[in-house]
């Protein structure tokens, strides 16, 4: 039965600010508009039924689908009855080009030994470990932005790809990608761009030998990302065989020492180098819209702002690791930033036998879509949806939530392996920005979420920010 999750009564009355959002279509669209909006912002296309009902069956030119917003039904998707609900091909597709055998794309056998051997390595003793490697990161990135003088325009989301892609490389790679980091920057934004734009032929299901234009331009970047890693994690293996004493604490290491615990296997080279990629395509744009979206919040909301200053002007004297679980109020304004932007908008799965979802039938080969994005709006599961208000994420009111109405992670056997590590880093970056620097958006420029694999400002988010006297 859906409920909606009560908060605590000076929750309620206050928090009136709604940030942008596309408004629901009045109803859901037909096939032709549906493709055309779905190429465009596939963020444009919920209707407000979606927002209302717990489950929606629809169609969609690849055949039956349910969009499924009610907790219990979530839950056997992704948790009790997982095993019959398969990533989609679609999802698989747009996420994940060309990392056919990373964690985020594998399947059956194959997931299930690369899940075992990597869950430690995002344990979260390895990653409070990261927290220098995170500080180094949001420490440079500031004393950059210290040297542009007051009143400075930058555009957050490019600084935000910058800082979470500095992150990636000291705790991946902690002797830096080399002289070629630069160019992997430049490939990265490439990459991104184009698989970011669903091809109407992935709609229609069209077979993956059919050429899609934006692939073929993948692919020359593909190779060069490959070739670049390759080289890195070539110079480790044979640094950890000469001086295993001094092996660097990082992902690297980490996933080139990993075994089995059962078998005492370790990766394969592709897999070594397919995790690398995929670790750095799932976990380095999703932290940056997390971090971008946090700002912009922020700028929007002078309590929060000053809630956020005295927190980190009381405990970041000291940043020891740990030191991101004392940040309760930037971690809950994190929170709620990826409830309303939630950087991965909409998973999905297909079904491999028949089943029943809280008394809606499903046909083997339904298409089950669960958008993290319509379900933390949902008018049965929140109070004033569309609102901020970080909190709803601190205690008592935190545990009220559901935890399968809250899904910017997923759940459930294939949930993020990388949710302690992304939450530590937003936190910490976040903290450090907010110790140095006030900001506010550039008076005039219209922010706009659109989704092209994460969800991120449209044409950026350019704001003037100066040195914070705290
Ligand atoms: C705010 C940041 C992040 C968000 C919102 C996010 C979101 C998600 C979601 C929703 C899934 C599940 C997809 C599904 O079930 O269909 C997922 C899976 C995954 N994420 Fe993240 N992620 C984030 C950061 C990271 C980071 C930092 C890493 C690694 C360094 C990472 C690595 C992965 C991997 C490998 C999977 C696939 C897990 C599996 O299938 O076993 N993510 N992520």
């Amino acid at each position: 039965m859906l409920k909606v999750i009560e908060q605590t009564a000076d929750f309620a009355g206050e928090a009136r600010y709604c940030p942008p959002a596309p408004r629901p279509q009045p109803r859901p669209l037909g096939p032709i508009a549906l493709i055309r909006t779905l190429k465009r912002n596939p963020l444009e296309c919920w209707a407000i039924q979606h927002f209302e009902q717990p489950i929606v069956a629809g169609g969609l030119p690849i055949g039956h689908v349910l969009l499924v917003h009610e907790p219990g039904a979530i839950r056997r998707v992704l948790l009790d009855n997982a095993a019959n609900y398969r990533k989609d091909r679609l999802q698989r597709r747009v996420l994940s080009a060309g990392l056919s055998d990373g964690l985020l794309s594998a399947e059956g056998e194959q997931w299930r030994l690369q899940r075992r051997v990597i869950a430690p390595i995002f344990a979260r003793k390895t990653v409070m470990d990261f927290t220098p490697a995170m500080m180094g990161a949001a420490e440079a990135l500031v004393d950059r932005w210290a040297g542009l003088g007051d009143h400075a325009t930058i555009d957050v989301a490019a600084e935000m790809a910058r800082v979470t892609l500095d992150v990636v490389e000291r705790t991946i790679f902690s002797d830096g990608f080399g002289s070629d980091a630069e160019d992997i920057r430049l490939a990265m934004a490439t990459y991104f761009n184009t698989i970011g734009k669903i091809s109407p032929l992935d709609i229609l299901g069209a077979p993956d030998f059919i050429p899609r234009f934006s692939r073929l331009r993948v692919h020359s970047t593909l190779k060069f990302f490959e070739a670049a890693v390759d080289k890195v994690i070539s110079a480790r293996r044979q640094f950890l065989a000469e001086q295993p004493d001094r092996a660097p604490n990082d992902l690297l290491t980490h996933l080139l020492e990993a075994r089995d615990a059962d078998t005492d296997h370790g990766m394969s080279e592709s897999e070594v180098r397919s995790n690398i990629l995929t670790f750095i395509a799932a976990g380095h744009e999703t932290t940056a819209n997390t971090l971008s979206w946090a700002m912009f919040l922020l700028s929007q909301s002078e309590e929060w702002r000053e809630r956020v200053g005295v927190e980190v002007d009381r405990e970041l004297a000291d940043p020891v690791p740990g030191i991101a679980d004392r940040l309760v109020e930037t971690r809950a304004v994190i929170e709620e930033t990826i409830r309303l932007y939630p950087p991965i908008a909409a998973m999905s799965r297909v079904a491999l036998d028949d089943d029943d979802l809280s008394g809606e039938r499903v046909r083997r080969g339904s298409l089950i879509v669960i958008s993290p994005y319509v379900l933390h709006r949902h008018r049965l599961l929140w109070q004033r949806p569309d609102a901020f208000d970080p909190r709803r994420f601190l205690a008592p009111a935190r545990a009220t939530i559901d935890r399968f109405a809250y899904l910017p992670f997923g759940a459930g056997p294939r949930k993020c392996i990388g949710s302690t590590f992304a939450l530590q880093e937003a936190t910490l970056v976040l903290a450090a920005i907010m110790k140095r620097f006030s900001f506010q958006l550039k008076p005039a420029h219209a922010v706009w979420p659109t989704l092209r694999v994460t969800l991120r400002p449209a044409n950026g988010l350019p704001m003037i920010i100066s040195r914070r006297r705290s």
